[in-house]
């Protein structure tokens, strides 16, 4: 059942490893097959997988990413994160490139035992200018576990409280009264009732005749025998009310158990019951609250709900869609869904309009944006038994990600037509058809700063290629970002097309595009030798499904071009591909020489782009080694 920790697994809670230590400066050979790594000294993988690039605590077990926030008095962005199973921590940045811990050694900002939440904190989100003009956070209190969709719900388990940051966040001090929100609405079963998301939009503002700036914050859940829910409420008063009093509106989304935006798999599954619901609206450019209206949610599911573990699945999906007045409540019908990755740790995404104004963006020159963190669990949300005190940490945060509409002119055939994760936005005259879906990137301080302090950037020439080629020359480590672009002659010929990373003798790791079922495909059958002889490495294929178009050629038409840009950092693997398609794994590799790249054409030669790789990446941590 749901343990302390959040996601933690029905089937089993991973415990520490303890004992059975060889030694206390146990030296690693890279250059011989794996050991039991449960059986090393303790801190002796420490870096063996660590990214540099990415948010990840000192030390210890990430949770969800949450409670994110600028501080409107410094400026500073704040990312926070679930902790070690007791807590909140966090971090704050001025260019989303370094970071500092908000506490030395990643202490929590805010700890369970508290009369509310005697038993955890789970997420929560932060009302930038909130009681008396100070972040105030409302969070998921916690008082009862096991929680699980699967499990009849104890009522009083998850109720919503308030906390104030002080000493510039590094403390949210709780406030001395009971939840804002003491339980789920009026008689409704609920399987979750969690993660408030709290935001501001006029068009919610207009459609509810509320005043202009009111408070609003969603709660992600789902009903029992109903299906998965996001509950909509209002804060209720003025300033003086201090935001302790919320008025339910209503279920302002709610889709029928056990289905799916569409069962061709663009969208995964909407499941039982949701978690981390976030709301925002967006335009071309990136954050408008005039916008288009996107969420992000957790879907929990699985197909036989008695024996959940039989297929236990979590997904990180996408959803835009129209708001309207239905029989006097509000509601959300989607347009477009699709999954935010396809990677099967990554999930509980938790975003952040962050202002131009913000220090950041003041000094990258962005416009207003919606930034989201996601999560990629190092245990597989508690399933597997990692080798932790020997790595000494466990989980980290993927980059942030810019989430912006994004437009692509297509030929108009039944490709364009199906429903998937995109929209028509417009048809023309001369045959295609501009289709709008949510556009992802890393974000632009990170990415350019990767690629501005490298270390050394190889640029490998591409040209017609088939499978087995192999680069010139090989990066160097395992912390850079490559991109690279291929150009297929046709969808019947070439079968799959993409690149083998992290190889050598023993291992590889094979990145690909599949035509036959229009899938993203990452191979990590033989990622790892370790697998050999620990049974947590996971093998499985990581694969999301994505579709590339037909597009007006110079004479023609032509497939679209297949973007990648791939980030190595550690033993995390970002794939990301045209601007809409994430694919985040974890890849075990252990042989110091498998940093090999070859291109893989199966079928016909493709014309591959020429690759660059920028090599280093950046210390995110400067102030930690120090
Ligand atoms: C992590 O949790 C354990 C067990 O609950 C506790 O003993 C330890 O102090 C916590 N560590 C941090 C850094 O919060
Ligand atoms: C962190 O530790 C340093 C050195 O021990 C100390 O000077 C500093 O005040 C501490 N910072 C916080 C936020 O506790
Ligand atoms: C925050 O400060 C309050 C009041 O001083 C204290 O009771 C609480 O333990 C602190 N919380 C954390 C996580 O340090
Ligand atoms: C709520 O749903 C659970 C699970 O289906 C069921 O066991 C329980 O009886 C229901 N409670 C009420 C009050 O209907
Ligand atoms: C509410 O805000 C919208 C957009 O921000 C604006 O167009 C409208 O005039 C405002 N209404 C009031 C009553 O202030
Ligand atoms: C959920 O849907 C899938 C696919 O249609 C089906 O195989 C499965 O039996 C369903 N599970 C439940 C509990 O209805
Ligand atoms: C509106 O409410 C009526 C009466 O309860 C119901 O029959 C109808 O299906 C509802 N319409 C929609 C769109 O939900
Ligand atoms: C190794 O780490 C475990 C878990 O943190 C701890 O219980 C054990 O005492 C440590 N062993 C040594 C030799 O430090
Ligand atoms: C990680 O190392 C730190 C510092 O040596 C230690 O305090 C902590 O208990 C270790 N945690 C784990 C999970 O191994
Ligand atoms: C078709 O028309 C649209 C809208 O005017 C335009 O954006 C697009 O470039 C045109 N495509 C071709 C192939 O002419
Ligand atoms: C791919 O197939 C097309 C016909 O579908 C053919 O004209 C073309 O020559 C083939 N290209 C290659 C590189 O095999
Ligand atoms: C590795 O060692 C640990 C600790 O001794 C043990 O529990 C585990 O079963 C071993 N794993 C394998 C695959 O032998």
């Amino acid at each position: 059942m749901r343990g302390m920790y959040k996601h933690a697994s029905v089937a089993l809670f991973a415990k520490l490893a303890t004992g059975h230590i060889i030694s206390h400066q146990a030296s690693i050979d890279y250059a011989g097959a794996p050991p039991n790594l449960s059986t090393l000294a303790n801190f002796s993988l420490f870096q063996t997988w660590r990214p540099r690039s990415h948010v990840l605590p000192a030390f210890g077990q990430i949770g969800d990413p949450c409670m994110h926030y600028t501080d409107p008095q410094t400026g500073l962005f704040h990312v926070g994160y679930l902790y070690n199973g007791t807590g909140a921590s966090g971090a704050t940045t001025e260019d989303f490139v370094t970071y500092t811990d908000l506490n030395n050694k990643s202490a929590n900002f805010i700890v369970a035992g508290g009369k509310n939440d005697p038993v955890a904190v789970f997420d929560g989100s932060v009302i930038e200018r909130g009681i008396n003009g100070t972040p105030t956070l409302l969070y998921t209190s916690v008082s009862y576990l096991p929680i699980q969709w699967t499990v009849a719900y104890v009522k009083g388990s998850e109720t919503q409280s308030l906390a104030i940051a002080r000493d510039d966040g590094r403390n949210f001090t709780k406030l001395e009264h009971g939840p804002v929100i003491p339980s789920p609405p009026f008689a409704v079963n609920v399987t979750g009732f969690r993660d408030p998301f709290v935001f501001q939009n006029p068009q919610v503002d207009s459609l509810l005749k509320k005043t202009n700036g009111t408070e609003y914050t969603i709660i992600s859940g789902g009903t029992h025998g109903g299906g998965p829910s996001l509950f909509l409420y209002a804060h209720y008063g003025d300033e003086s009310d201090n935001f302790k009093t919320w008025e339910y509106i209503g279920e302002w989304w709610h889709e029928k158990a056990n289905t799916t935006w569409t069962e061709a798999g663009w969208a995964g599954r909407w499941g039982f019951n949701f978690e981390v619901g976030n709301y925002f609206a967006l335009d071309k450019d990136g954050y408008n609250p005039q916008g288009e209206i996107f969420t992000t949610v957790g879907a929990e599911w699985s197909f036989d709900p008695i024996v959940p573990q039989v297929s236990d699945n979590r997904e990180m999906l996408w959803a835009a869609g129209k708001q309207s007045i239905v029989n006097g409540s509000i509601k959300f019908e989607p347009t477009m869904a699709g999954s935010l990755d396809a990677g099967r740790s990554a999930y509980a995404a938790a975003g952040k309009a962050v202002a131009s104004s913000s220090r950041a963006s003041q000094k990258s020159g962005a416009p207003d944006r919606f930034l989201t963190y996601l999560w990629l669990t190092g245990d597989f949300y508690g399933t597997l038994n990692t080798p932790k005190a020997q790595q000494n940490w466990t989980g980290s945060l993927l980059l942030p990600r810019e989430l912006r509409v994004g437009c692509l002119n297509v030929i108009d055939n039944e490709l364009a037509r199906e429903r998937g994760a995109w929209r028509i936005d417009a048809e023309h005259d001369n045959g295609t058809v501009t289709l709008a879906t949510l556009h992802q990137k890393i974000a632009r301080e990170p990415l350019a700063a990767f690629k501005s302090n490298a270390n050394a950037v190889i640029t490998q020439a591409g040209g017609l290629r088939s499978s087995g080629a192999t680069f010139d020359r090989s990066p160097s480590s395992k912390h850079y970002v490559l991109s690279a672009s291929i150009t297929f002659p046709s969808r019947s010929n070439c079968t799959m097309a993409g690149l083998e990373i992290l190889s050598g003798d023993l291992e590889t790791t094979r990145i690909y595009y599949q035509f036959s079922n229009e899938s993203l495909i990452v191979d990590r059958s033989r990622s790892s030798a370790a697998v050999a002889t620990n049974d947590w490495v996971m093998t499985e294929t990581e694969s999301g499904k994505l579709r590339l178009f037909d597009v007006p050629g110079v004479i023609g038409t032509k497939v679209e071009t297949l973007d990648l840009t791939i980030v190595v950092d550690g033993g995390i693997v970002e794939v990301h591909v045209n601007d809409r398609f994430a694919l985040s794994t974890w890849i075990w590799s252990w042989y110091e020489d498998s940093k090999n790249i070859r291109f893989i054409a199966e079928g016909s030669e493709v014309e591959f782009g020429n690759v660059t790789i920028w090599e280093g990446l950046i210390d995110a941590w400067p102030e930690r080694s120090t």
